[in-house]
């Protein structure tokens, strides 16, 4: 008689999810060593015999829509990368830099909720309760609704949680948790994953919102499993230049918002302050009548931000011209730098050229493609852009300039800043023109065209 055959154990690889039937010590997913961890077999009963549990579906219409409870801070930048507010009941993870100020972000979020919401819990697994005090002082944080635990047993904070009932619980950081039950060290991939549920079981069994700090490799990821991105509701990610005191609040996943918001803060002696007027605070530096300098216009999300970008074109000394890019993709600027070549016949290959989005902030929309060739052009022939120019255009592989989506709104942020010249896409001047008939909109369907503007004697 043929028997079926015991279902075998697998084995998953917790950073890309790889599976394989035997252990192996690297994963040939992602080369990542000693991360496959073995899954016990599911032995399936057929549907309907013996259920014990029942579940019972509800109307949609009678779910209850959390959208009015959403927890607002008052940190404005805060409020909006998360699309509104925190919502309760919901898991989320930021991470960063050491040192970039999450904790001070964290501390800053709780006073604001602590004064205006309810109790507020901080766990630090990092730092004494004295050492959190100081930087409290230090914030202007200490209040007595905000309540601090220096505990790294996830059983212990989950008793403390359910027992408090706070309306957010912080949890600095994930790295540092661990769980008695599992035999692994704390930051290990099977403590961060196992910890992780559960606090996905205390936000959502009693509608607390806890966030989990999460540092970041060497690459820039949030250390720890892949599948934590997958578990938590949103993931931020707190960027800056460690030498420079801004610092950008980015949502990289969002269930109850949009992923293109960013948040701008300032650190400073008292914690991070909102930088409400971004575009005025990132061009103030900008020098004057100088070649190279052109000021585009960037959508994050429902704000439009003004960018410098400045390029630099020097004749290549020997060998091959270099190219470097930074705050942009530099297969992006190859491509935009070909098509001034051929399109708009610069002889670029016997020039070195540098490019940079000044602020350190991450240019990723093709509407900036037509103020960096003109940025890259103007430092060749060395003749300015106008100071109070910005230009907006998508650059096609036949030199064209495509519309941009909602040109509008930048260009009436670029008005309100003192901007008087814009070049932009025909295709949107026309739409402009009937919207915004005071300003001098200058519309370009070429690459070459657009070259022939700014090269004109004024
Ligand atoms: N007395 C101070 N005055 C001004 N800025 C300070 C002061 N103390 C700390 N900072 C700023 O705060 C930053 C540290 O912030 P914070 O401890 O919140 O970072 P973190 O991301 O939590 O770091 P870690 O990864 O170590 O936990 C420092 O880099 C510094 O810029
Ligand atoms: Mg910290």
């Amino acid at each position: 008689m043929r028997t079926l055959a015991r279902p075998k154990n697998r084995y998953i690889c917790q950073e890309c999810g790889f599976e394989s039937w035997r252990w192996m010590g690297r994963c040939p997913g992602c080369d990542s060593w000693n991360s496959l961890v073995e899954e016990p077999a599911a032995s399936f009963a057929p549907i309907g015999a013996g259920d014990k549990k029942r579940a019972i579906p509800l109307p949609l219409t009678e779910a209850h829509c959390l959208e009015s409870a959403r927890l607002k801070t008052g940190l404005e930048e805060w409020d909006r990368v998360l699309g509104g507010g925190l919502v309760p009941g919901s898991l989320i993870l930021l991470g960063g830099a050491p040192g970039i100020g999450k904790s001070t972000l964290l501390l800053q979020v709780a006073k604001a909720l602590g004064q205006k919401t309810g109790k507020v819990l901080y766990v630090s697994g990092e730092e004494s309760c004295g050492q959190t005090r100081m930087r409290a002082e230090r914030l202007g944080c200490v209040l007595p609704s905000i309540y601090i635990l220096a505990e790294t047993s996830v059983e212990a904070i989950l008793a403390a949680a359910v027992e408090l009932q706070p309306v957010a619980v912080i949890i600095d950081s994930i790295q540092t948790v661990s769980l008695e039950e599992v035999q692994a060290a704390p930051g290990s991939v099977s403590q961060v994953r196992e910890s992780a549920s559960r606090f996905l079981r205390l936000a959502k069994d009693n509608g607390i919102a806890v966030v989990l700090i999460g540092h970041v490799t060497k690459d820039g990821f949030l250390a720890g499993p892949k599948v934590l991105e997958h578990l938590v509701d949103c993931v931020l990610y707190l960027e800056g230049e460690r030498h420079q005191s801004y610092r950008l609040l980015r949502a990289f996943k969002n269930r109850f918002g949009s992923t293109n918001e960013v948040g701008l803060f300032q650190m400073g002696g008292k914690g991070l302050e909102e930088v409400l007027n971004p575009s005025e605070w990132l061009l103030a530096e900008r020098p004057a009548g100088v070649s190279g300098s052109v000021v585009v216009s960037s959508l994050e999300g429902t704000r439009p931000l003004l960018l410098e970008i400045q390029a630099l074109a020097s004749r290549t000394a020997f060998g091959n011209p270099r190219r470097l890019a930074a705050g942009m993709d530099f297969n992006r600027l190859l491509l935009l730098v070909a098509v001034l070549e051929k399109r708009a016949g610069l002889p670029l290959g016997s020039y070195d050229i540098y490019l940079n989005v000044v602020g350190g902030v991450e240019i990723s929309e093709p509407a900036a493609d037509l103020g960096i060739c003109l940025a890259v052009a103007s430092s060749l022939k060395d003749v300015p852009v106008g100071d109070r120019t910005m230009v907006l255009g998508e650059v096609g592989l036949a030199g064209e300039v495509r519309g941009v989506t909602q040109p509008e709104r930048r260009i009436e942020e670029a008005a309100r800043l003192g901007f008087t010249s814009f070049i932009v896409p025909e295709t949107n001047k026309r739409y402009l023109q009937k919207n915004l008939p005071d300003l001098d909109i200058i519309g370009v369907s070429t690459l070459a065209e657009a070259l022939k503007i700014i090269f004109r004697p004024h």
